[in-house]
């Protein structure tokens, strides 16, 4: 038994099932580079990176340094009609790793945040050109663009929206990316799909008119809603519609950003340069929360050049925007993955974790495995009438054992800190093996 100097009851735990959680808590005490340290002291091997955040792995010196100072030097600055170095700095350092001209960062305090800001951004974008009319917001079947209420509206995960009622108004969706018929078990980017792109021209576009559509928002590869990898060619066909029909495409990197699909960004591994780019977790190594929306100079301009001399440009910012410590943070870890190369470490390791997670494929009710850089989804056949419950039973299982897995429905998400080495992919993948064969024979 652990002895606890606190009651679990008044912390109402998010996207947890607090009933369930509070009679079998899973409390976690540490952490250090690939391991989380629980409660009753067991090392526990991080496959998730937390929550696809800690990508440079747990505590990393520079980052906790840099917090530290940052704390005892300046702890608060206001951030409206005042500046400190801090948003400058990590501003510069993103304009220099994205492609193309996404040189201008605006910051927010998450992934949900930045993408309000985005949708906010585009349809602002509109006004100040002399478009008002362009108000309808474009996501995708199946996309998860956190839960504040743009994000949820375009967003596509049914449990996410259902008990909210009516949400923001003109707003379509695409169709989602994957078919098991054609996709499955597809290594790196499926070769059947780019077509699906062509909704936005044949359907939506044909609706509505391109004078009423303002933007399309898509995670380059769908992540919470159990790993999506584009297909071939879609990405960039979605690029060629907007273009043209003079409509802004936002890519959601909140996950596939710092590392995560095989290079910096999505955006520069897929080669297709969206408008703007959210970004989050991996940006302060998910050490202090911070987000921000990364925009091209052409959406600048026309806001902040569009606007009269000495007027606020954009009515929109947080109190927390470009945080001191957020920034130390993010300074703090975009200097640990240049100095250690992990952007090219990931790219480097996706063959041995693609070879070692589709080695899974002869476990029991195994559906579908799909995989990029250093994320893979494992897709299990759901027991019937018990949607997730197969999937989150082996997530038990592998805590258990000692190695934490994330689970969305019946798919295990699988997406360890870049700094893995081969031993410890071959111990997440032989541990999530034992749990599936345990849940096959319970
Ligand atoms: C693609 C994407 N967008 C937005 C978010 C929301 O980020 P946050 O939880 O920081 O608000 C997430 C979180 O997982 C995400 O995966």
């Amino acid at each position: 038994m652990t002895s606890r100097d606190y009651s679990l009851d008044s912390f109402w735990m998010p996207f947890t099932a607090n009933r369930g959680f509070k009679k079998l808590p899973r409390i976690l005490v540490g952490a250090r580079d690939m391991h989380f340290t629980a409660e009753d002291g067991r090392k526990i091997l991080d496959g998730t990176s937390g929550l696809w955040c800690t990508n440079a792995g747990h505590c990393r010196p520079k980052i906790v340094d840099a917090i530290q100072r940052q704390a005892a030097e300046l702890d608060y600055a206001p951030p409206f009609q005042m500046g400190h170095p801090g948003p400058f700095k990590v501003a510069e350092r993103l304009k220099r790793l994205m492609p193309a001209d996404l040189d201008y960062s605006f910051f927010t305090n998450s992934g949900s945040e930045a993408v309000d800001t985005a949708l906010k951004i585009a349809l602002a974008y509109h006004r100040a050109r002399g478009e008002p009319s362009r108000r309808i917001l474009v996501g995708r079947e199946r996309g998860y663009h956190g839960v504040n209420f743009g994000g949820i509206s375009v967003g596509g995960i049914p449990g996410n929206r259902k008990a909210f009622g009516n949400l923001l108004p003109h707003i379509d969706h695409l169709p989602h990316t994957h078919n098991p018929e054609q996709n499955s078990f597809s290594r790196g980017q499926p070769a059947w799909g780019a077509h699906l792109a062509d909704e936005l021209e044949t359907r939506i576009v044909a609706l509505h008119d391109a004078s009423n559509v303002a933007a399309v928002i898509v995670e380059p590869m769908a992540g919470s809603t159990g790993v999506l990898v584009p297909p071939k060619g879609y990405l960039e066909r979605l690029r060629a519609i907007c273009d043209k029909h003079g409509i802004l495409l936002i890519f959601d990197e909140v996950i596939t950003g710092f590392g995560r699909v095989g290079g910096a960004f999505a955006t520069s591994v897929f080669g297709v340069v969206p408008d703007m780019v959210c970004i989050a977790k991996g940006l302060t190594n998910g050490a202090v929360p911070m987000g921000a929306v990364v925009a091209r100079k052409h959406v600048y301009e026309a806001i902040v050049d569009g606007a009269p001399d000495n007027a606020i440009e954009l009515f929109h910012g947080y109190t927390y925007s470009g945080h001191p410590l957020a920034c130390a943070a993010a300074l703090g870890a975009l200097d640990t993955f240049e100095e250690e190369k992990l952007f090219d470490r990931s790219r480097e390791l996706a063959p041995y974790f693609e070879n070692a997670v589709h080695s899974l494929r002869e476990m029991p009710h195994v559906a579908d495995i799909r995989n990029i850089g250093l994320v893979a989804g494992i897709e299990l056949e759901p027991i019937e009438g018990k949607p997730g419950a197969r999937a989150f039973d082996a997530f038990l299982r592998c805590f258990e054992k000692g190695v934490l897995i994330r689970t969305t429905g019946d798919v295990i998400a699988l997406s360890p800190p870049l700094i893995i080495s081969k031993q410890q992919i071959d111990e997440i993948v032989g541990t999530v093996a034992d749990a599936l064969r345990a849940v096959a024979r319970s």
